[in-house]
């Protein structure tokens, strides 16, 4: 029974570390560029990444930066699949936010 336990602990970490270890952060970007920028362009201005570092910014947390993420991708309608938004979301954070892991 114990061995089953840390059989499952061991997995879920696994799964975990090689979600964020495999993130390919030039496809985020092609990904962000051709799909991301056009609507914070219009909200900012500039080339729109003023949106990531703008002085009220809400994101605090790597976790919230998934989450905003997730919520910006539904708006935009399309269906990326967790390892798209995790590539955008590793781009965003070594480009802008550099929020530890
Ligand atoms: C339909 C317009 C629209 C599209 C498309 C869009 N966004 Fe956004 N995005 C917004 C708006 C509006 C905000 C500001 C939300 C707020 O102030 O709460 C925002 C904010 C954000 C933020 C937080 C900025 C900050 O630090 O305060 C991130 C990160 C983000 N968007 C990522 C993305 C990504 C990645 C994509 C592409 C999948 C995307 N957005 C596509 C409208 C959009």
């Amino acid at each position: 029974m114990i061995r089953h336990i840390s059989y499952i602990c061991l997995t879920g970490s696994l799964i975990v570390t090689s979600f964020t270890a495999n993130a390919d952060m030039s496809h985020g970007k092609e990904l962000h560029d051709s799909n991301c920028t056009s609507c914070h362009i219009s909200i900012q201005g500039g080339d729109g990444s003023g949106i990531y570092t703008r002085e009220n910014n809400r994101i605090e947390t790597y976790p919230a930066l998934i989450k905003q993420v997730k919520r910006c991708r539904d708006s935009l309608g399309v269906q990326w699949p967790d390892n798209d938004v995790n590539d955008v979301v590793e781009y965003l954070n070594m480009t802008f936010y550099k929020f530890d892991k």
